[in-house]
């Protein structure tokens, strides 16, 4: 960054066009209630959607089920829940979930389809839950998590709500290089991720590809565990 660009962000005289996540996506679920674009990708009909959103399912609960078993008698955060259309593949495997997401409506949408999970409003990066839990899953949410520092706290308010031995789940893609995307969306490169996991004690034990349909664009799906606290 130039010297100029340095002291603008230092006087906050940028602040009113840094693209403000919290409104973006309050208005995004607002303007798609009742259709899959409001979480999946809005050039996309709903049944091509769903047919991403089938494969998703797929691979994250083949995932988690081989990580950690079944979820009976365990506890799973489901982290960006949106309107709730993973939430229910976990209850299936027989986990006690929570749902959180910045967005009211997409908490409302989610609270409508009467999955029986619990679900809290709230930025993750400030999430304060009194639960820790087996598992964690972000899908297709830090990608979202635009400025830097908030996405490096979003990963470490996530991994403080982890168990010893906890797993989380993301799923993101991990390009090479993080420029030219749209506002909304800012991938990064997965040395960025060890680098955070490795700040907080997480370790990376699976990593796994996959290409969606309709789009050109390869995911990345990742198992990350959390220290269990031996020495
Ligand atoms: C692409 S959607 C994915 C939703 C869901 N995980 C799924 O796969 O259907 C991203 C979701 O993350 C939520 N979100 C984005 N950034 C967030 C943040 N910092 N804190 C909480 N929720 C966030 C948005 O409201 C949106 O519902």
């Amino acid at each position: 960054m130039t010297v100029a660009g340095t002291l603008r962000r230092l006087l906050h005289l940028d602040d009113e066009k840094e693209f403000q996540a919290r409104p973006y996506w309050e208005d995004r679920h607002d303007a798609h209630v009742g259709s899959l674009k409001s979480v999946g990708h809005r050039q996309l009909s709903d049944e091509e959607n769903a047919d991403q959103y089938a494969l998703k399912r797929e691979r994250i609960t083949e995932m988690i089920s081989r990580s950690v078993g079944g979820g009976y008698g365990k506890s799973l955060l489901d982290a960006g829940c949106g309107i709730g259309l993973l939430t229910s593949a976990y209850v299936d495997l027989g986990f006690d979930v929570t749902g959180v997401d910045f967005s009211e409506t997409a908490v409302k949408e989610a609270r409508a389809t009467e999955v029986e999970a619990y679900f809290v409003v709230s930025p993750l990066v400030s999430l304060n839950l009194d639960s820790r839990f087996d598992v964690i899953t972000a899908i297709d949410v830090l990608l979202h998590v635009v400025d830097r520092r908030e996405w490096h706290a979003t990963i470490a308010a996530l991994s403080r709500h982890l168990k010893p031995g906890g797993l989380m789940i993301i799923l993101d893609f991990f390009p090479d290089d993080g420029e030219g995307w749209p506002d909304h969306v800012r991938p990064r490169p997965l040395s960025n991720y060890k680098a955070s996991f490795d700040r907080l004690n997480l370790r990376m034990i699976e990593h796994e590809q996959f290409d969606l349909p309709y789009e050109d664009v390869t995911k990345d799906l990742i198992a990350v565990r959390a220290h269990d606290g031996s020495l």
